[in-house]
């Protein structure tokens, strides 16, 4: 049985869908590693089947979403050792330290996020560590699109069993939807006094594999059946870029549906993974608020886009009624305080999930963190049995051990280049800025370019294989009220359009979604990090000593300031 199971999850399945005729199942790893990709792969005009009628739509969204993936070395939460904070692991919360979070600014959440206490008696360093049970057949999670009505029921009936818990019940819906909040709004101090926070940092993709890791087995259990596995929103393939429709069908499965969504979410509309709020309002510089981020700086692509791109697109807007009157922050998932209480949130993070486990199986360079603050570094759960649990991030590295995995999907991003050019030939460095000379930039409200030096040039592919080439921005700054986000391209002019991104000079975004900070904790600005290697090949720059990079705002950056930014070699 369990050798079976295991086989569904490790046989790379093409999907049935319009994609098949495309050649991207072949060894995605010598692909990317080696950047010797068939230019002719992708043909979107040719393959998008049904959809055919929102031609440009798909285009610009696929293609983004694809962009956002694109060099499937952003995939990872880069991190090298000048990000750091502190060299110390981070430990899991004290619940005595956790009081209250906000949704913005000092705009407090009007409920306790934290968890219920310890059992009498118990204190945070009584509480074990938790070891991964033995398990005999694996958790298959399944997109979202292909999954069975027998599934849908279960699913909604765990959900609304789950719902129906006590509210000081550790396993209840509120409690479940509480811990993000708790982990991401400010509600916990660590190390040094500042704010835990498990987004943008190292601890982004381990965190929510935790989360996802017991919401998924207690649903299991209020249902008793030991393999129920979420399912995933494929948003990464053209059949799943859709709003999943299980979670918008309010009378046959309303434990799934969620009022604070926005219109995005109906009636099939594509998704856009390009997504920018244009109605929620810009901040001025007096809405700058202090904040605080914790842990280790410096956070990869995949959550820059399309993670939060997707959260806001799916949340309503800021500024419009919800349907209690109140005014909305982006619930649900549009703000991380609430982001859990729409059930869609698991089926984003496990994509999202999906996503790391596929990054490591190009192979290559592509393999987890070995730092051993990293790996130490650790969260509190309860598990399904009410149990209080210490997890660390080196027990989360393997799904296949923690009892799950995924069940493949066509991932036509894998091997899919950027075709459109912006530039004509080789911009000079010499007819712009030097780096040095911008920087720090104590606003981004306007399209800079500027030249800048590069470690090494025509480095072999062994240099490559042993060293990712990464663009790094440093003590970045900003409010943490609204959306925000800039746009880099190598080798690109000013007026880069950037409604549209697939782009062949397109080398990546950064993305926050308006969270809080407790106000009364330091300040920690944010590490940005772009790997380039395949980026410079791409556009025959490997043999130039200096480049031009363009960075361009597209919302929010007026009150956005960057210290630095440098090219380095990191090792893999
Ligand atoms: Cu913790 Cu997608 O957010």
């Amino acid at each position: 049985m369990a050798s079976s199971t295991l086989l569904l999850c490790t046989t790379k399945t093409p999907s049935s869908n319009s994609l098949t005729n495309l050649s991207f199942f072949s060894k995605p790893s010598c692909l990317f590693v080696h950047g010797k990709r068939n230019q002719e792969h992708f043909k979107v005009s040719c393959c998008m089947g049904e959809h055919n009628e929102k031609m440009n739509f798909d285009r610009r969204d696929l293609l983004l979403g694809l962009g956002g993936l694109y060099g499937a070395a952003n995939l990872a939460p880069l991190a090298s050792a000048s990000d750091k904070l502190t060299d110390e692991p981070i430990p899991a919360p004290s619940l005595k330290t956790c009081s209250t979070a906000y949704i913005e600014g000092n705009i407090p959440v009007p409920y306790s996020c934290c968890p219920p206490p310890l059992p009498d008696g118990m204190a945070m360093d009584d509480v074990p560590y938790y070891e991964v049970p033995e398990c005999s057949q694996l958790r298959v999670r399944t997109a979202a699109q292909v999954v069975d009505q027998d599934f849908i029921d279960d699913y909604n009936d765990a959900i609304s069993i789950m719902k129906n818990l006590d509210a000081s019940d550790p396993r209840s819906f509120q409690q479940q939807a509480n811990i993000h909040c708790a982990y991401c709004n400010g509600a916990y101090t660590t190390v040094g006094g500042k704010d835990l926070q498990v987004h943008f940092n190292w601890l982004f993709f381990p965190f929510h594999r935790w989360y996802l890791y017991f919401y998924e087995r207690i649903l299991g259990s209020l249902i008793g059946e030991s393999t129920f596995a979420l399912p995933y929103w494929n948003w990464d393939n053209p059949d799943g870029m859709y709003f999943p429709s299980m979670f918008n069908q309010p009378n046959t499965y309303p434990d799934l549906y969620d009022t604070n969504r926005s219109v995005n979410t109906q009636n099939g509309t594509f998704m856009d993974l390009n997504y920018v709020n244009t109605e929620a309002q810009t901040a001025t510089q007096s809405q700058l608020l202090p904040s605080g981020d914790c842990s280790t700086s410096g956070f990869g692509t995949i959550e820059n886009m399309p993670h939060t791109p997707v959260h806001l697109w799916t949340g309503t807007n800021p500024g419009t009624k919800l349907s209690n009157g109140n005014t909305s922050y982006g619930e649900d998932m549009g703000n991380f305080y609430s982001a859990s209480i729409d059930p869609v949130f698991s089926g984003h993070h496990a994509n999202v999930d999906r996503m790391w486990n596929i990054w490591k199986s190009f192979g290559g360079k592509r393999v987890d963190l070995t730092q051993t603050d990293w790996l130490e570094s650790a969260f509190f759960f309860y598990d399904e049995d009410c149990n209080p649990w210490r997890v660390k991030v080196q027990d989360c590295l393997d799904t296949v051990k923690m009892g799950y995995c995924y069940a493949p999907m066509a991932t036509p991003w894998v091997s899919y280049k950027p075709q459109k050019k912006t530039t004509k030939g080789k911009l000079d460095p010499s007819s712009v800025m030097a780096a040095e000379s911008i920087f720090p930039l104590s606003k981004l409200d306007k399209a800079i370019s500027f030249s800048i030096k590069r470690p090494a040039t025509s480095r072999s592919q062994q240099e490559k294989d042993e060293k990712e080439e990464i663009l790094k921005f440093k003590g970045i700054k900003h409010d943490n009220k609204e959306y925000l986000r800039f746009d880099v391209f190598l080798n690109a002019d000013k007026t880069v359009n950037t409604d549209e991104l697939d782009k062949i000079e397109y080398a990546g975004s950064y993305t926050s979604l308006p969270h809080a900070h407790n106000a009364s904790h330091e300040f920690v600005p944010r590490v940005f990090n772009l790997a380039i290697t395949e980026l410079l090949e791409d556009n025959k720059l490997e043999d130039d000593a200096t480049i031009v990079v363009t960075v361009v705002p597209k919302k929010g950056c007026q009150v956005l300031s960057i210290q630095s930014v440098n090219i380095e070699l990191l090792d893999c």
